[in-house]
């Protein structure tokens, strides 16, 4: 297939002019984020959305500035786990402004475009066999206009929630200037261990550093956990977050568990992990 560059003629709407630009406007509002963290899974299901909406309330207890970026496009979820749902996006001078969530975490997601709850997202191609061909370009260039046209502002920390597999993780890295790293959730499960096992092989082949595997669930499965999977694929174990029902009521009323119940184990692991992952990305905090 040919890709943008070799299009010959294009009806004079420069495309390679107008990606172009927009990965400079993308590069630009990305300036002042000092670390982006992917967070993937190549099992659905496992917590992936939760431990993104938990780490980025964790980092944000420590008065760290904090962003998320939903890159799941079909089965957005952190704009209900963070409490911006139904919120009008504002276009200001400076571009998009990402609504407050819950401790003042900055969200973005395809949720806050949609019409409303029934409403899917649909790509526009005058059929579906063209939509198909050309889905995973529109998912990249749609990922790649929430970049480059939402307003983050000076940031610690921007976490990416993705969807689950490990194909996208390829795509959302190759539209960032710079990743400092990918974060890795499994639940103790052989099931769950041979397909992250999968995911840890490509987050491996980036550049940047798989910064752990956590272990998510535990005790709700008897199955080897994250920690024997870190082992075996050579990076860090990062730690086990307990099934908590109360961590998934908090999460459909849009309260990261660490906001409302710091003390319960569930909160205590997401916030050990965020120290150990603020160590890794911003150095040590006074
Ligand atoms: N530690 C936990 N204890 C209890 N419930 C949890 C825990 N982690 C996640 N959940 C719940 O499990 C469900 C799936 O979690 P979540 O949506 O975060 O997974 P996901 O990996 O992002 O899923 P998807 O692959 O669809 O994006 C949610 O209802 C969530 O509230
Ligand atoms: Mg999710």
């Amino acid at each position: 297939m040919k890709r943008y560059r070799d299009i010959a003629g294009d009806g004079g709407s420069d495309i390679v002019g107008q990606v172009e630009a927009q990965q400079q406007r993308l590069a630009a509002r990305l300036r002042d984020v000092h670390a982006i963290v992917a967070v993937v899974s190549g099992k659905g299901g496992v917590g992936k959305s939760s431990v993104t909406a938990n780490l980025a309330g964790a980092f944000a207890r420590t008065g760290a500035r904090v962003g998320v970026l939903d890159a799941d496009l079909n089965g957005p979820s952190m704009a209900t786990m963070l409490g911006v749902r139904g919120r009008t996006l504002v276009v200001g001078a400076a571009g998009v402004e990402p609504p407050l969530g819950a401790l003042g975490i900055r969200v973005m997601s395809m949720d806050l475009l949609l019409a409303d709850d029934a409403t899917p997202l649909t790509w526009q191609a005058p059929t579906q066999a063209e939509a198909y061909t050309w889905r995973g370009a529109m998912e990249a260039n749609a990922l790649r206009e929430f970049l480059a046209d939402t307003a983050w502002g000076a940031l610690d920390v921007l976490f990416i929630d993705l969807p689950p597999g490990s194909d996208r993780l390829a795509t959302v890295v190759g539209l960032l200037p710079a990743l400092a790293g990918t974060v890795v959730v499994t639940i103790p499960s052989d099931v769950s261990r041979l397909v992250v096992r999968k995911s840890i092989t490509v987050a491996q082949g980036l550049k940047a550093p798989v910064l752990g595997v956590i272990d998510n669930m535990a005790g709700m499965f008897p199955g080897p956990g994250g920690e024997a999977l870190a082992r075996e694929a050579g990076v860090p174990f990062l730690g086990s977050v307990p099934f908590d029902p109360a961590l998934a009521e908090a999460a459909d009323r849009g309260e990261p568990y660490v906001a409302v119940a710091p003390a319960a184990p569930a909160a205590r692991a997401f916030t050990a992990i965020a120290a150990r992952l603020g160590q890794a990305l911003l150095g040590p905090r006074s």
